[in-house]
Parts: structure tokens; sequence; C-alpha cells
């Protein structure tokens, strides 16, 4: 990458909006934001798309299971994106909803050169279809047969018209652009999954869908008005669309991507179907698909169902917006998986930010302050400190690739390389003695040195932590902009003649977690129900132990854990769903719940329950109930409750 290319196109997913933001969508965004803000720095005319994703089956179930349309839902989770990113200060130049107008234009014009150039054509689909992960498998893919790879619900088999885009003629065209463009996919070594995919041959793609209705239209022209898009399809096109593809296209001239940045779990769309799609449109293909690591919490992938999803409003209130930033650009190599811990980000906190970064600024400002009235002049740097400026100077040159190839890890630990430099220079340089000696200009120069290279950090961590930045440059005399990144960076300059502001401690010290978990909160929860159960009379009936059961009575209660591997909405019933319920006996019992206010079937297959497997036989609406599934409630709603982790169906409960 280098300043020649002026226009760069940046990328995150565009969001589901089945479910509220969570840290790892925050980690593709915020890696976005900062690849924006730094090209903007380096004085590029920068493009930063982001979005919500909101057609297809899982986001029509969703908003069901909330008694909303799905025009009602989607407005109403893509509000919580949007606001979310623009509470985190996310730069972003378009905020796309695959609802909007003339992105569905856009995507029924990809469509039509699509078909007119022979790469669609209408065909039967009959596949393993989850609806959860929005994908099809085929019969070798399923986990026991049935399961879905991905999130090990129950998939479904559909059977159905469907067009189908040309996929396994891009095979060969795919394979090539691999090979001779080796950086196209980030990291590196992602590259090889892809390519071991595609050598084992594609299928053509099915694209559209007849069994639901919440998606894009296909193009009047194919008169077809029973299908809609497949989601992805229509996606995938929202990073051509938000350039005004088939409207308004000027912005088509962002085109093609510096880089889409994604998880890796939908690296296959991203890697095979979007570029053979881009082919088909004859456009050119985007230079990089960076491909980031889960975030888990104790190694676990984080999700709803197990609570243990970390919020990233949260953790940025507890421990600071730029903070947070940092820690999850600093903590994990790109492409790997990150645990999230308090404990770690409070040990870069402290260390890194704290000791290293904060440390450094203080020092300077007490002695510039005592010295020399915080008055400070460079010129003596290149005589004193020729070696130490020109080593950092080399790393200050070499570091720019680091980010454009994703790792901000390495990245910053080159920076953080010159902070090393800058304290061994005082250790060594020991101004303090060096004042004693009358050898003012000595000490002057150490210190200017030290000034510089923290002035030169803060531009190259600008986009990382813009405000902090902002303020040790302040601290410095100096504001962070394009021309200071040119003078500072490009140009190798130093700072002049000026005077440093004392400011207070940037990264105070923390101790202790500041953010409950979960499992903490709940803890605290109980302690306060028994202490406020404590204050309260104990009630009459408890009193007299008219309330209480004996160990014997509890046990005459058969519960145990019991896998769903059906469920379905009993016609004309608002509260309930009918479910086939693994407890590993000879066949499923069936169950019915009156859950539907706050389960969709599809949040419940494959999921684990907790079920009471003693229960007499009933009848709900003509259908035998076979038990009864635990649930808690309270004025927030209904919860049903699960084994923390997937238990064998049949385990018993006590
Ligand atoms: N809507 C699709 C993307 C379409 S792009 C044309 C989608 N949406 S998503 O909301 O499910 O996921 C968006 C991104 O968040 C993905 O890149 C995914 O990898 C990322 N993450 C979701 N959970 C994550 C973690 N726990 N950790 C890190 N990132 C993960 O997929």
């Amino acid at each position: 990458m280098s300043d020649k290319c002026k226009k760069i196109y940046i990328t995150t997913p565009i969001y589901y909006v089945n479910d509220v933001p969570h840290i790892g969508h925050a980690y593709t965004t915020i890696i976005a934001d900062t690849l924006a803000r730094y090209s903007r720095l380096a004085g590029m005319d920068v493009f930063f798309l982001t979005g919500t994703d909101e057609h297809g089956q899982k986001i029509e179930h969703a908003a069901k299971a909330r008694g909303k349309s799905p025009q009602e839902y989607a407005d109403e989770i893509s509000a919580r994106f949007k606001y979310l990113w623009d509470e985190f200060e996310i730069s972003y130049d378009k905020f796309i909803r695959t609802t909007d107008e003339d992105h569905m234009i856009g995507v029924q014009k990809a469509f039509e050169v699509m078909f007119d150039n022979g790469d669609i054509y209408k065909d039967v689909y009959r596949g393993h279809y989850c609806v959860s992960c929005e994908t099809f498998f085929t019969a070798t893919q399923l986990v026991d047969d049935e399961f879905c790879p991905e999130c090990g619900r129950s998939t479904t088999i559909v059977e159905e018209e469907s067009y189908f885009f040309r996929l396994s003629k891009y095979q060969d065209r795919l394979l090539e652009w691999y090979e001779s463009k080796p950086e196209c996919i980030l990291p590196k070594s992602k590259r090889n999954e892809v390519i071991n995919f595609v050598k084992n041959g594609l299928d053509d793609l099915s694209i559209t869908r007849t069994s639901f209705d919440w998606g894009v239209k296909l193009p009047e022209k194919l008169n077809d008005p029973k299908h809609v898009m497949y989601v992805w399809l229509d996606a995938l096109m929202n990073y051509l669309t938000a350039l005004g593809y088939g409207t308004d296209e000027k912005r088509m001239e962002f085109w093609p991507a510096k880089i889409h940045l994604i998880g890796k779990d939908i690296l296959r769309f991203h890697a095979i179907y979007w570029p053979a799609f881009l082919m088909s449109l004859g456009l050119e293909l985007p230079h990089h698909i960076g491909a980031h690591g889960w975030w888990t919490r104790n190694g676990e992938k984080m999700s709803k169902s197990k609570g243990n999803v970390v919020d990233p409003k949260e953790i940025a209130d507890a421990y600071g917006l730029e903070n947070f930033r940092y820690f999850m650009l600093r903590e994990v190599p790109f492409g790997q998986d990150g645990d999230f811990s308090q404990r770690a980000l409070i040990d870069r906190i402290n260390s890194d930010l704290g000791n290293d970064l904060g440390n450094l600024l203080n020092r300077i400002i007490g002695m510039s302050g005592k010295y020399f009235d915080f008055a400070v002049k460079s010129d003596g740097v290149k005589t004193h400190h020729a070696a130490e400026l020109a080593e950092a100077e080399e790393i200050f040159d070499q570091v720019e690739p680091y980010l454009y190839e994703v790792q901000t890890n390495r990245y910053l630990e080159e920076l953080w390389k010159t902070l090393r430099i800058a304290n061994k220079a005082i250790d060594t340089g020991m101004p303090w003695v060096r004042m004693k000696e009358g050898k003012e200009e000595e000490a002057m120069a150490t210190i200017a040195l030290v000034a510089n290279i923290l002035a030169k950090v803060s531009v190259l961590l600008h986009p990382f932590m813009p405000r902090t930045t902002q303020t040790i440059a302040g601290a410095l005399g100096f504001d962070i902009d394009t021309e200071s990144y040119r003078k500072l960076i490009k140009s190798n300059e130093l700072l002049g003649d000026f005077t440093i502001e004392k400011i207070p401690p940037l990264f105070p010290r923390i101790e202790e977690p500041l953010v409950e978990t979960p499992a903490e909160k709940a803890k605290a929860e109980a302690e306060k129900t028994k202490k406020e159960v404590k204050k309260t009379e104990p009630r009459k009936n408890e009193e007299s132990g008219a309330n209480l059961i004996t160990i014997d009575q509890f046990f005459q209660v058969s519960l145990k854990i019991g896998t769903v591997i059906e469920a379905e909405e009993v016609p004309k019933s608002k509260k309930l769903l009918k479910l086939q319920v693994d407890l590993g006996e000879e066949r499923p019992r069936q169950i019915v719940a009156g859950i539907k206010e706050w389960y969709s079937p599809e949040d419940l297959k494959g999921t684990q329950v907790c079920v009471v497997a003693n229960l007499k036989p009933a009848k709900l609406m003509g259908m035998v109930s076979e038990g009864m599934i635990l649930a808690a409630k309270d004025d927030e709603g209904l919860s049903l409750v699960r084994p923390e982790q997937p238990k064998r169906p049949g385990s018993s409960v006590g």
C-alpha cells in the first residue's frame, strides 16, 4: 500500500439484526475504524462502510417470535447497532441497511446482469438447510446426518424451485486468483483453507428462495414473484450498492475495496462466492479479505444461551473506550482466537499504557518543568542522540505495512519498541546528572529526543486511540492531523522548539475488575435477595412448614436434560410450540409448551432444556404433551432453564 492509492474503501460485515451488538461485532468494527482513521491521517480519500443485514428467514422468525413485523424489528435492532457505533465514535462514512431502497435496486440490477450473461439458471433445489446460519450443507457436511456443522442446530431438508448461480464455472478462475495474489486473503494461513475447499469442487449455488417472503424480489423482467433472493447474495452486494451500484454510481470510483474485514466464520462467503459474483459482474476483485478469529470466554464461544456474552459498551464505559480499543487490537494476533478477560485488559492498561506510555510522558513533563520551565528545543537531538533517533525512525518508517496486513498487534509492538528506546535514553543519558555537571545542552537533547519519540508514537497511535493521543500531542504543543503526520512521520522532521504542558496522568492504575461477570452478578443478586428476605417478616406458611417438602418428596419429581430435535408452531395458538425432545429414550417425547412469545422454533432446535419427565401426559389443544420444560419468568420475560454445559440426553437433574 502506498499513498499513490488515494482512494481507499474499507468495509465491515453488515451485522444481522437478530442479535444485539456484542464484543465480536465491536472487534471487527474497531479494526476497520482504525484502518480508516489511519488512511485518512495518511491523506487518503477514505470510504468506510458498515451497516446491518436485515433480510432472510432468520430475521423473519426472530421478528415473529417477538410479535413484530420484520421491518419493525429490523428498524429497532439496526438502530441499536448504529447507536453503539456512534457512542464508540466509529468514523463510518455510510451505514447501509439491506432494506434501503437503493440497495435493493442495486441487488436486482446485479441479478439481472448475471442472469443476462448466462450465469443464472432455474432448476430445483434439494438440500439440507440451516435456518440459523442461512446456509445449505451437503449430506457429507452434516454432523450425525442431521445437524448443522456450524451451529449444531438441526437442519431441514428443503426442496424447492430455485435460481442457481454458476459457481462451478468460476472454480479455475478463483484458484488462479488465490495463486496470483498471495495476499488476497489475510492472514495468509487462511488462504490455504480456501484453496483446499475450492479444489474439492464447487457446486452451483442456489440463490433464490420461495419458502418465505422477507427478502429482495427478483428483477421485474423475470416475472417470478414467488422468489426472493438468498440472503447472502443480497448481503454481499451491499459492498457495491453502498457505492451506488445500480443507482447513482458516482462513488463506484472507490471500487475495488482495499479490504473487507470479516470474522473467520464468514470467510467462505467472502473468499469464494463474493469474488465469483464480481467476476460474473465484470468487476475488479477486492485487494484483501481479512478474516479475524473469535473472541471467547474461558475458551468457549460466546452465545446468548450460555449467558457469557461480553457487552462492549459496559466494558468501554468501565475501562475507557480507547483503552478497550487498544486492548482488542494489541492482545490477539490477527486471525487467532482470543479469550476475553478483564484481568488481561487490566494488565494491558496498567503495563503498556500506564507504565510504558504514561510514565514516559510523566517523566519528561517532570524533567522539562524542573530544568527548563517546560520549554524544549529539539536542535541538539541529532548531535547527542543520533543513533537512538535513527533506530526509532527506522521503526516508524516500517510499521505501516503491519497495519494493512491487519497485524495490529505487531504494529503496536513495534511502536512500543521505540518507547523502550526512549526510556533507555533517559536511563543512560541521566539528564539529572548532566544538569549537575552543567551539561544543560545534553540534558535538553535527551528530553527532546524522548518528547519527539512520544510525538511520533502519538501520531502513529492516533488511529487506535484518537482522543488520548490528541491529548498527548496537545501536551507536546501540536495537533495530530495529516500535516503533522506528513512532517513527523513521512519526512522524519522533529518538533523544533515547543512548550510542554503539564497534564494529569492519562492511565490511572486499575487494581480490581470493574465490571461484574454474569456469574458474579447472579451471585450478588442472590445475596441481595437473601438479605431482603431476611429483613422481611417470614411468611406464615413457611413458618408453619406448610410450604416445605421433604427431600424424598423432591426426589419423586424426575427432572432430566433433553435435546430439542424438532420444534414447530401450533397452528392457531399464540402461545404454544410443539417440541420433540430427546430424553435418551427409545423415541422422543412430544412436549407442548407455552413459550412461543419468547422463542421461535429455530431458537430451540438443537438446544437443550430441563424437563419434568414423570408428569402425567396431558392434552393441550388436542395434542398430547408428555412432560413439562422448566423456565424462569420475570418482568423482562421468560428464559428457559438449561444446563451450563451440554449434557447427554436423559441426564438426571437434582
Ligand atoms: N450478516 C452476516 C455478514 C454479512 S456481510 C456481507 C453476519 N453477521 S453476524 O452479525 O452474524 O456477524 C458479523 C461478524 O461478527 C462476523 O464477522 C462474525 O465473525 C463476527 N463475530 C460474531 N461473533 C464473534 C465473536 N465472538 N468474536 C469475534 N467475532 C465474531 O455474519
